[in-house]
């Protein structure tokens, strides 16, 4: 039996502009994974694979799964990249945490998941940038425009200053900070998202990129702030950023409700994190206000909170 797994993860800054060529932050989330199992089945024939996903609803054999896919995608995409000239029978059995459409990275974690379990289970590593770029072709089938800092972050398992096209900058965290993620409970995918964005950067595009340039510039002055350590000057940074994202239109009622019973708490920023529409919300705080902040959460409606730390 062979067992993988891959984190979840928060963009803490530059969601949407990303999939424009501006810059964004995003980080691991260590409580959050998806988790792979493989074993080999004696009783089948050989190279059958059967596929058993609770959260998704999934159990079946992948040539009786619609091609459209995206779990059927990555193993066949997998199997196609290891070419291997024999294959046993394999059940794979797919758990995750992390809550589907939210905006924490579920899809590209179930994918790199995958490829790491089955890789490793036939004897055919990938290296890491391998493992990301099979990630990031389903992506592109199920969203067309993915940025690719999902699967980037999910695979690299790094907090990462990320430029589409480009290799992904490590950067150095000068001062840990303290994070509360709010679930609206409201489910989003990220392709309703991305879209709703196209549709009103080409009707105003010049709005749309002057915004996207705005929101770019508070990215790189975020990285600035975190390498330095100067925590405290990170919340309004985010407040920035949020109402940056209120104007292309990819906040909802609930995301503000979370992000006000925040700030109220006291955190010292807050913003919603991912596409948008719904999902998560991320707040800023201190060992003062963090169970405040997550207290604050669950009375607005919160269906739950995650307490997580970005570290040097
Ligand atoms: C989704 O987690 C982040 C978006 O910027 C889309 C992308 O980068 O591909 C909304």
């Amino acid at each position: 039996m062979t067992t993988a797994s891959a984190l979840g993860k928060i963009i803490l800054f530059g969601e949407h502009s990303v999939v424009y060529g501006r810059p964004a932050i995003a980080v691991p989330v260590s409580q959050v994974f998806a988790m792979v199992e493989v074993t080999d089945i004696q009783d089948a024939g050989t190279g059958e694979i059967y596929i058993e996903a609770q959260d998704m609803n999934v159990a079946s054999w992948l040539h009786e799964m619609p091609s459209d896919n995206p779990l059927a995608q990555i193993i066949n995409l997998t199997l196609r990249e290891i070419n291997a000239s024999y294959l046993p029978s394999l059940r794979l059995i797919i758990n995750s945490s992390i809550p589907i459409s939210a905006g924490l990275g579920s899809g590209a974690a179930v994918s790199v998941a995958i490829v790491r379990a089955l890789c490793t289970h036939i004897g055919t590593p990938l290296p890491l940038k391998r493992q990301s770029e099979l990630a990031l072709e389903v992506e592109r089938i199920h969203h067309g425009t993915p940025s690719g800092i999902d699967n980037t972050v999910v695979t690299f398992n790094q907090p990462a200053f990320f430029v589409k096209g480009h290799e992904p900058e490590i950067f150095h965290i000068g001062a840990p900070f303290t994070i509360i993620i709010g679930d609206t409970g409201v489910s989003s995918p990220t392709s309703i998202a991305v879209d709703k964005v196209r549709k009103a950067w080409k009707k105003n595009t010049l709005k749309y990129e002057n915004i996207f340039d705005h929101i770019g510039q508070v990215a790189t002055q975020a990285r600035g702030t975190i390498e330095k350590g100067l925590i405290q000057d990170l919340g309004p940074l985010m407040n920035q950023n949020q109402t940056l994202l209120e104007d292309i239109g990819v906040s909802s009622p609930e995301l503000s409700t979370l992000i006000n019973a925040a700030r109220g708490a006291g955190a010292s920023g807050a913003k919603l994190s991912g596409a948008g529409l719904g999902g998560n919300m991320i707040a800023l705080v201190n060992h003062g206000t963090a169970e405040l902040v997550e207290t604050a959460l669950c009375s607005a409606g919160a269906v739950r909170t995650i307490r997580t730390e970005v570290n040097p």
